[in-house]
């Protein structure tokens, strides 16, 4: 008797156990399924891996570059990657360089900062990594390629604006995004070199601005209490004009002051409508990503590519404001 419900006890324990594995593979299939309804089906297989690394991801104008990027990114199906360091930082800019690379992705699109960039864009290129500078070039690199702002030729043209402006008569603090940056270096070349010729410019005071708002306020703040006599100032990076305007507008406000900034944020045509900013230099950022991908796609496929890719640039006055708002390409712009 006893021996009897031990076989039918084991018969028993048999069928439980195999319901109770049963129902565990069945869940298992169910729940696989709704995490693949979750997750969203991918538009397309990207072909390729590209990074793109800013000196800084939370800034405006780095954020309209990677939206260029990101649209030519979906139209050539390929993945973008926008990573590197939250706020300007060199070194961890090195750090996000070295680990895309580690990473073996296609292709690294990077702003050619400083001294040190040339160095790491061999290192990369040697390992077989294409690089292509964005924004700011590294001419003297193996870099395959830049797109981007003529840097030299955007202060030059900031100097003739700030000349005709003024009536060749001015004295001038400039408000600099970095003094180690490469693209900055050029801004402030080409605009002193377009001064040069007028003896009535004159070059009272240069600051760095660590490509803050803040920073920018602050210098101009310190400028405007040492320097009496300074009536104008070009800020030569896209937050800068801006930081220079806040100051300008809250505690000199009777001071006469020519202000030039750069690159066409929002606020800046704001400050420009209302006529406390009065001129500034546009550069292309959603152009320079979108471009950026579609030159590394030519790269990585072997095609022969320029080296050098200007992008559109132009002086920007109030006038101009309302063409920019309705164009649909650059030949609009009077
Ligand atoms: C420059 C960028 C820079 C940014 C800072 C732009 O004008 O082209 O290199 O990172 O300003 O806000």
């Amino acid at each position: 008797m006893v021996r009897q419900w031990n076989q039918w006890g084991y018969v028993f324990l048999f069928f439980l156990l195999f319901g109770l594995i049963g129902s565990a593979v069945y869940f298992t299939i169910q729940m696989m399924q709704v995490g693949q309804a979750a997750i969203p089906q991918k538009e397309f297989e990207p072909r390729y891996h590209f990074v793109l690394i800013p000196e800084e991801m939370d800034n405006d104008y780095w954020r309209m570059v990677e939206k260029g990027a990101q649209d030519a990114a979906r139209d050539f199906q390929v993945f973008v990657e926008y990573t590197g360091p939250k706020k300007a930082n060199v070194d961890e800019h090195v750090k996000t360089v070295e680990k895309a690379a580690a990473a073996k992705v296609d292709g690294i699109m990077l702003q050619g900062l400083s001294q040190t960039t040339t160095p790491l864009i061999n290192r990369v290129v040697d390992n077989g990594i294409p690089v292509l500078t964005v924004d700011t070039d590294a001419p003297e690199s193996k870099r395959k390629a830049y797109v981007g702002t003529d840097n030299y030729y955007a202060g030059y043209l900031a100097g003739k604006t700030l000349a005709d402006d003024t009536g060749g008569k001015a004295n001038v603090a400039i408000v600099t995004g970095s003094f180690d940056a490469h693209n900055q270096q050029l801004r402030v070349q080409g605009f002193k070199d377009a001064v040069s010729g007028h003896e009535d410019i004159e070059i009272i005071d240069t600051q760095e601005s660590n490509i803050t708002r803040i920073g920018a306020a602050i210098k101009a703040h310190k400028i405007l209490n040492e320097y009496p006599e300074v009536n104008a100032f070009f800020g030569t990076s896209s937050l800068d004009g801006m930081g220079i305007a806040d100051i300008v507008q809250r505690f000199h406000e009777k001071r006469e002051m020519y202000i030039l900034a750069f690159d066409m944020l929002p606020e800046t045509v704001e400050f420009i409508e209302n006529g406390v900013i009065d001129a500034t230099i546009y550069q292309d950022p959603y152009e320079i990503g979108y471009r950026s991908v579609e030159i590394m796609l030519d790269i990585v496929q072997g095609k022969k590519v320029d080296t050098l890719n200007p992008t559109y640039t132009k002086a920007v006055q109030r006038e101009q404001l309302k063409w920019f708002k309705l164009r649909k390409n650059q030949d609009d712009v009077p």
